[in-house]
């Protein structure tokens, strides 16, 4: 791969997700990218932007993006978010959706599953009736691949390891020498192909986003544009979390205050 062809890949990435590569990515982004052009039958790079570039392209640009991406993630990722969710956040949100108002949480950038299946368990052990009530939580990613299977909520061993046993017997099912989340876990969870820098189709406003680990891969714009998405996408008084590494910066930090280790309230 040739410096033009990868900084013809990386425009490509960086516009149809904002993901910004690095130089240094180039090994990372041939080893990944390979497969894609023997499976093409493609010789050489410039033939792959070419086609990535013509309107032909349009699949083979979420397959590109499939190959780029990174997903790793975990059942309670940074836990004290959870905690945050179970004491602070949803006593409000219950009594919410008691009152018959509607409540929305979203995983945005959920990769397999796990961040938001533990948001739906978190809910479940504070509010055991929720599915009776408008309360759901939306999971989406910009990998289809990785939407299916978190949509099928079937996990190894492995997986699993990380959950206390209690909660992982209140919450899943033995399943084919793995683990499956129950069906009144999965019921709260929607899951759906979002591209966060392509426009939103959503009619209604969130009361709790978690948006962790993947605006680290953004270029600074990109990611200061998404948290101003999320101004507008969130309720009064409505809640944002970021990754460990991450921060809300840029013209929307006014809009937010902090409530705890990369947890933001939106102030009016
Ligand atoms: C490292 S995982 C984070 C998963 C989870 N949020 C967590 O913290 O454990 C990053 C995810 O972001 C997704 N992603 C990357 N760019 C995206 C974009 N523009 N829109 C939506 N999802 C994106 C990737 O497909 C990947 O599944």
């Amino acid at each position: 791969m040739t410096a033009e062809q990868f900084a013809r890949l990386a425009q490509i990435v960086h516009q149809e997700s904002g993901i910004a590569l690095a130089d240094t990515k180039k090994g990372l982004l041939m080893a990944r990218t390979n497969r894609r052009l023997r499976s093409l039958k493609m010789s050489d790079y410039s033939a792959y932007c070419d086609y990535l570039e013509h309107p032909d392209g349009v699949g083979e640009r979420r397959n590109l993006l499939v190959a780029v991406t990174t997903n790793v993630t975990a059942f309670f990722r940074e836990a004290h978010h959870f905690e945050l969710l179970a004491k602070r956040i949803l006593p409000d949100l219950v009594a919410k959706a008691r009152s018959g108002a509607r409540v929305r949480l979203w995983s945005a950038a959920c990769s397999s599953g796990e961040e938001a299946y533990s948001m739906a368990m978190t809910v479940l052990e504070a509010f055991p009736e929720a599915a009776r009530h408008d309360l759901l939580i939306l999971a989406t990613d910009i990998d289809p691949e990785i939407i299916a299977r978190a949509r099928a909520g079937k996990y190894d061993e492995r997986t699993l390891k990380g959950v206390e046993p209690a909660r992982r017997d209140r919450h899943f099912t033995r399943s084919d020498g793995g683990y499956a989340v129950r069906p009144e876990v999965q019921k709260l969870v929607r899951f759906a192909e979002l591209n966060l820098h392509k426009d939103w189709p959503f009619s209604g406003r969130f009361d709790v986003i978690l948006c962790r680990n993947v605006v680290i891969y953004f270029d600074i714009p990109m990611r200061q544009q998404l948290w101003r998405k999320f101004v507008n996408i969130l309720n009064p008084n409505g809640y944002l979390m970021v990754g460990h590494s991450e921060r809300i910066d840029g013209p929307a930090t006014d809009r937010f205050r902090s409530i705890g280790t990369t947890a933001y309230q939106l102030v009016q």
